[in-house]
């Protein structure tokens, strides 16, 4: 069993948890993730690791309350425990390029905080562009302050940091003659496709981290299918980092609309 030793709430529906995993926590890398289960019957919900202590052996995950699987896990305390907890998986973000800008959209920043931090240990330059609808939905404000030599902080309506959206932001820093080897975007697959239509325009490598639908985390169910390239990959073996400028997101998001109903009548359930 997996005993959740700590959990922080980070705004009225994201929370994070920190959890007893001395195996995951041991190999894990930014940008893999792990796949959990509250309880013998639940869902397998994939989260990215947010941070991992090998010597404390606990990983944790942030999530934000969407569906039953994590309505479930949100009512779990600290001292509770979870059935399953496989992991790492997937594989770790590839740390290159000098001057990176990091972009976060909404939730996403839980991952993309993790990958921030690991090019600043790496020694990189990082500037980190975070964007949210309004300032009660903000997340890891102080944490990618910590890990960035510039912060960017946008909002829809403009009540946190500067109004407008990450891409404006990013075109800004382009168009400014910032040096930019690369740019990592994180966050809802609209935002993605967004940024990587602007970076393409400017030539910058881009790589986005794909969360699709996920069920057995290794290449076996295809329920993380995406086409990248003309092809077909598993964002569970083959990413979850991919190159933006090759993913069809229009496809991704057709895909994820599918399972919209479902989902949202397994949330009315738990509710119940
Ligand atoms: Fe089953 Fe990726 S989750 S193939």
């Amino acid at each position: 069993m997996f005993e959740i030793t700590e959990k922080r709430i980070l705004n009225p529906t994201v929370e994070e948890i920190t959890v007893y995993a001395p195996n995951a926590a041991a190999k894990a890398k930014a940008g893999q993730f792990i796949i959990l289960r509250t309880d013998e019957d639940g869902e397998r919900i994939p989260f990215t690791i947010a941070s991992a202590d090998p010597e404390k052996g606990t990983v944790s995950v942030i999530y934000q309350i969407v569906g039953a699987g994590t309505r479930k896990l949100s009512a779990l305390k600290q001292g509770d425990s979870l059935h399953d907890f496989a992991g790492p998986l997937g594989k770790p973000s590839e740390i290159e390029g000098e001057n990176v800008v990091i972009i976060g959209g909404g939730v996403g920043c839980a991952i993309a905080w993790p990958t921030a931090k690991a090019f600043k240990q790496a020694g990189k330059n990082v500037t980190s562009i975070v964007g949210f609808r309004n300032k009660d939905l903000v997340i890891l404000e102080d944490e990618f302050k910590d890990t960035s030599d510039a912060f960017y902080l946008m909002s829809d309506d403009g009540s946190a940091g500067q109004k407008g959206l990450v891409t404006a932001k990013l075109e800004e820093l382009i168009q400014n003659g910032q040096k930019i080897d690369r740019v990592i975007a994180i966050g809802p697959l609209i935002m993605m496709k967004f940024v990587c239509e602007l970076t393409k325009k400017y030539n910058i490598p881009t790589i986005v981290s794909m969360n699709p639908i996920m069920i057995d985390g290794t290449g076996m169910c295809g329920g993380c299918r995406l086409v990248v390239d003309g092809k077909m990959q598993f964002a569970c073996v083959d990413g979850p980092d991919f190159d933006g400028h090759k993913v069809d997101f229009d496809a991704a998001m057709k895909r994820n609309r599918q399972y919209l109903d479902f989902e949202k009548h397994k949330y009315e359930e738990a509710c119940n």
